[in-house]
C-alpha cells in the first residue's frame, strides 16, 4: 500500500499536539494540518488574533502560529469532520493517572486514548494511519487496533496501520527540540506506514536520526527514557541535601561529576523537585506495570525516585520554616516563579503548588510573581487559600504581583522557585531596600548571585550549598 499523506489531523490541541504540529506546518508546506479539540475555549485561544492570548507559552511559538495558522494550520472543534477527512491522525491526547478503580493513583487513565480511537474508527476514511503521540503504557497500540478493528463501532471494511511516534521535545524548548530532535522514534509493523511518517520527517529532520523499531518498544522507550531523565534529578537532589550537610557544593559536585562522558554534564541541576505532566505521571505508571508483572523489586527501585521527589519540596519547606524562627504566621512571603520550569506558563505538578500550599497552611502570607502564569492558573491551584485582590494580607492567603519588586516589598522572605532568566540577574540593593529586616532568601534553584544578596544584608539558604 502507498501512502499519499495530504491531509493531517491531530486530536488533542494542547503543550505537546499544538506546538509539534506548528513545526509539522513550517516544514511540511503542501500538507493540510487540522488541529482538533474537545475543548471550543481552548482552541479559540489558538485561534486568537491577540497572540499573547495563545494557551500554551513556548519561546518562537507564537511567530510560527502567525505564520501558518490560517494557511496549511488549522485549529478547530470541527472532530469528526477533520477525521474524516485525514490521511493521518496524530492521538495527542491527555493520559493522566487514574484517580479511582484499578490502579488508582498509579496506572494511566486510557479513557481520552479510548474516546478517541472510537472516534477515528466511525469517522475516518479506510487506510488511514493512526499514530500514537501520547506518552502510553507499553501494549496501548494493541487496545487501539482492537477497538478500531471492531466491527460494532462503525469500522467494517476499513483497513487502518498505527504506529507509535512519542514526543520527546520539553516544555520551554519545544520549538528548538522539535526543529532539531536528538531522534525520532516510529514504532510499527507496516514498513509502508513507517515509510509514509518518515518521508514527512525527513524533509527536516536527517534519516540518522530517525530510528525504527517494533511497537513496543517504541512505545516503552518514550516511558523509560522519562524515567531516567527523572531519576538524574532525584538523585542529584538527594546529594544536594548531603553537600549542605557536609559543605560541599552541589554545583561543583555536578561539573565535577558530569565532566565524565559517562555520566554526562546535562540534567544535573539540584531543584525543589521535578514537576510537569509527564515525569510523575510516566514512572508511577511504571510502577504500575512492573507490579502487574510481578516485578516487585524493580517498582520499589522506580518508586523510590517519586519518594524522593517529595522529599526534596517537603525538605526545603522545612528549612524556610525552621530558618524563619520556627513560625511564619502572618509572615510576608514573596514567591518568584510558578511555573514548574523557566520559559512555559505550565503549572501542572509544579513543586511551587505544594511549596506555597505548605507556606499558606502554616499561616504565611504569600505575594507570587510569575512572568508567564496568569493569576487565574495560579488561583485554581492554590484554590484552598484565599486571594486578596487589595493585598491587604493578614495571614494563611496570597496575592498577585506584576513584578518582582512588587513582590519583594514588605517581605521577610523571597523564595525563588523557577529559574526564569529574570530572576538570575535580580538588582540585590534595590530589593533589600524594601524588605523587612531580617530579611532572607532562599534560592531553591541556586540561580541568584547569593553573595550580591548577602553584601546587602539579607542572610542566604541555597540549594546544595554546604556554606550556607
Ligand atoms: C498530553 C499528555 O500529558 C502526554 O503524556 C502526552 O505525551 C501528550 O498529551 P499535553 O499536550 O501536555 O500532553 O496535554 P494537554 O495540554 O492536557 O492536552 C491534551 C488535549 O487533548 C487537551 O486540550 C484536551 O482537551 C484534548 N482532548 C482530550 C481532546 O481533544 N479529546 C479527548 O477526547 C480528550
Ligand atoms: C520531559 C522530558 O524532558 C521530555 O523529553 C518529555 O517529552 C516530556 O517530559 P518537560 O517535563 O517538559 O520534559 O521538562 P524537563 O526539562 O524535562 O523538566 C522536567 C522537570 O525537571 C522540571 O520541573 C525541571 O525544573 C526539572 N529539572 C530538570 C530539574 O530539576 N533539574 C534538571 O537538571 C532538569
Amino acid at each position: 500500500m502507498q501512502f499519499k499523506i495530504k491531509n493531517i489531523c491531530c486530536i488533542g490541541a494542547g503543550y505537546v499536539g499544538g506546538p509539534t504540529m506548528a513545526v509539522f506546518a513550517k516544514h511540511c508546506p503542501n500538507i493540510n494540518i487540522n488541529v482538533v479539540d474537545i475543548n471550543s475555549d481552548r482552541i479559540a485561544k489558538w485561534n486568537s488574533s491577540d497572540l499573547s492570548e495563545l494557551p500554551v507559552y513556548e519561546p518562537g511559538l507564537e511567530s510560527l502560529i502567525k505564520k501558518y495558522r490560517g494557511k496549511n494550520l488549522h485549529f478547530s472543534s470541527e472532530i469528526e469532520k477533520k477525521i474524516s477527512e485525514a490521511d493521518l491522525i496524530f492521538i495527542s491526547v491527555n493520559t493522566p493517572t487514574k484517580s479511582k478503580g484499578i490502579g488508582a493513583g498509579q496506572a494511566s487513565d486510557l479513557r481520552w486514548i479510548d474516546a478517541s480511537a472510537r472516534q477515528i474508527a466511525q469517522h475516518a476514511k479506510s487506510n488511514t494511519i493512526v499514530v500514537e503521540k501520547s506518552t502510553l503504557p507499553v501494549r496501548t497500540a494493541q487496545t487501539i487496533k482492537l477497538i478500531l478493528n471492531s466491527p460494532d463501532i462503525g469500522s467494517k471494511n476499513k483497513t487502518f496501520y498505527v504506529l507509535s511516534n512519542p514526543e520527546f521535545m520539553s516544555e520551554g524548548n519545544a520549538i528548538k527540540d522539535l526543529e532539531n530532535p536528538d531522534r525520532v522514534l516510529i514504532g510499527g509493523e507496516n514498513s509502508e506506514a513507517i515509510q509514509a511518517l518518515i518521508s514527512l520527517y525527513s524533509n527536516w529532520v536527517s534519516s540518522e536520526k530517525i530510528l525504527t523499531t517494533d511497537l513496543w518498544s517504541s512505545e516503552l522507550s518514550k516511558l523509560i527514557a522519562n524515567a531516567f531523565l527523572a531519576q538524574r534529578i532525584s538523585s542529584i537532589n538527594s546529594i544536594s541535601a548531603l553537600c549542605e550537610k557536609t559543605g560541599a557544593n552541589i554545583k561543583e559536585v555536578a561539573i565535577a561529576i558530569g565532566a565524565d562522558k559517562r555520566i554526562g554534564s546535562h540534567f544535573l541541576n539540584s531543584s525543589p523537585g521535578f514537576g510537569g505532566s509527564c515525569f510523575k505521571k510516566d514512572i508511577s505508571n511504571l510502577v504500575y506495570i512492573c507490579k502487574y508483572y510481578g516485578l516487585e523489586d524493580a517498582a520499589l527501585y522506580w518508586q523510590k525516585v517519586i519518594d524522593i521527589n517529595n522529599w526534596q519540596s517537603n525538605r526545603i519547606s522545612q528549612i524556610i520554616v525552621n530558618n524563619l524562627f520556627g513560625t511564619i504566621t502572618c509572615k510576608k512571603i514573596c514567591i518568584l516563579g510558578f511555573s514548574f520550569k523557566a520559559n512555559t506558563n505550565d503549572t501542572r505538578e509544579s513543586p511551587a503548588i505544594k511549596i506555597c500550599s505548605g507556606l499558606l497552611d502554616e499561616g504565611a502570607s504569600l505575594k507570587i510573581y510569575d512572568p508567564k502564569v496568569k493569576k487565574d492558573m495560579i488561583q485554581k491551584n492554590l484554590n484552598n487559600f484565599q486571594i486578596k485582590e487589595n493585598h491587604k494580607l493578614e495571614g494563611g492567603d496570597w496575592c498577585f504581583s506584576n513584578s518582582v519588586y512588587e513582590a519583594a516589598e514588605e517581605a521577610d522572605a523571597i523564595v525563588i522557585l523557577t529559574e526564569w532568566d529574570e530572576f538570575r540577574k535580580l538588582d540585590w540593593e534595590k530589593i533589600a531596600k524594601v524588605m523587612r529586616s531580617p530579611a532572607w532568601v532562599f534560592d531553591t534553584r541556586g540561580i541568584t548571585n547569593i553573595k550580591d544578596a548577602k553584601f546587602n544584608l539579607i542572610n542566604t539558604w541555597s540549594i546544595g550549598d554546604g556554606s550556607n
